[in-house]
């Protein structure tokens, strides 16, 4: 893909996304909260509800960020292995103390074992992934059979009215806000990343083909964002 506005060309992608979020990282939960009016803390543990992460369960955490998902895995009693790309991002996530094992690493060869996980989250990460059947593999690689995903990803409503109302605050304030308080190229990236999210029934296909099946979106916020859940075959 060629790059178009804020968005990487295919070749630049992996390293363009790493420095980015080493750039943001200082800041990155903090304008989270703001972003989203600390809706999204609520969106990750609707996500841990969607598939019942709980004791006994081993968690892969990818693209774990700052660890807001690990920490949540961990405070229900499941084993975090949590996997970034991103060193400050990382470095953000050890100054909190989480009890899980943090490795940095890329989505699209982890350093796991075959079957080594019984679920696995990825939260806001997606987009970011230079090939999303290629992470798909990865990801059915290290679960076990029968092992869970939850996807949490941001989203665009469906309905005309709700979606220019939706894109008026991302597509333009959000932005705005991010250059003025954190990074103004990230900032700009983040509304145009959902270019690289294909339509619902595309990535199901991707999914199917990688080895998942019960396939399940869940709309979040009039479709603002969303949860992505499934099974390993
Ligand atoms: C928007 S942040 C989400 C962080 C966290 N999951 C959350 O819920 O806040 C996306 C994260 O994906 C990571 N990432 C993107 N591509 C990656 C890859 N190929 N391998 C590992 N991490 C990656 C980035 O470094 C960043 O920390």
């Amino acid at each position: 893909m060629e790059g178009v506005g804020a968005l990487p060309p295919t070749e630049r992608k992996r390293e363009s996304v790493r420095r980015m979020f080493d750039r943001i990282a200082p800041r990155y939960d903090r304008m989270n909260r703001l972003l989203t009016g600390g809706l999204d803390q609520r969106w990750r543990r609707r996500a841990l509800d969607a598939i019942a992460i709980g004791p006994g369960d081993t968690v892969l955490d990818l693209a774990c960020g700052t660890g807001d998902l690990a920490e949540l895995a961990c405070a229900r009693g499941a084993r975090v292995i949590a996997v970034d790309f991103a060193r400050e991002m990382l470095r953000g996530a050890l100054r909190r103390h989480i009890p899980a094992v943090f490795l940095q690493a890329d989505g699209a060869a982890l350093p796991l074992a075959d079957g080594s996980a019984s679920a696995l989250l990825c939260g806001f990460a997606l987009r970011n992934f230079v090939s999303l059947p290629d992470a798909f593999a990865e990801m059915a690689r290290v679960l076990a059979p029968a092992g869970r995903f939850a996807f949490l990803e941001v989203d665009r409503p469906r309905s005309a009215p709700l979606r220019a109302l939706h894109s008026l605050y991302f597509d333009r304030a959000v932005p705005r806000l991010g250059a003025w308080l954190s990074d103004r190229a990230a900032y700009a990236y983040l509304p145009q990343s959902t270019a690289y999210l294909p339509p619902e029934p595309e990535l199901c296909a991707e999914l199917a083909k990688a080895g998942f099946e019960r396939l399940r979106k869940t709309p979040l916020l009039l479709g603002a964002a969303q949860i992505v859940t499934g099974l390993r075959t």
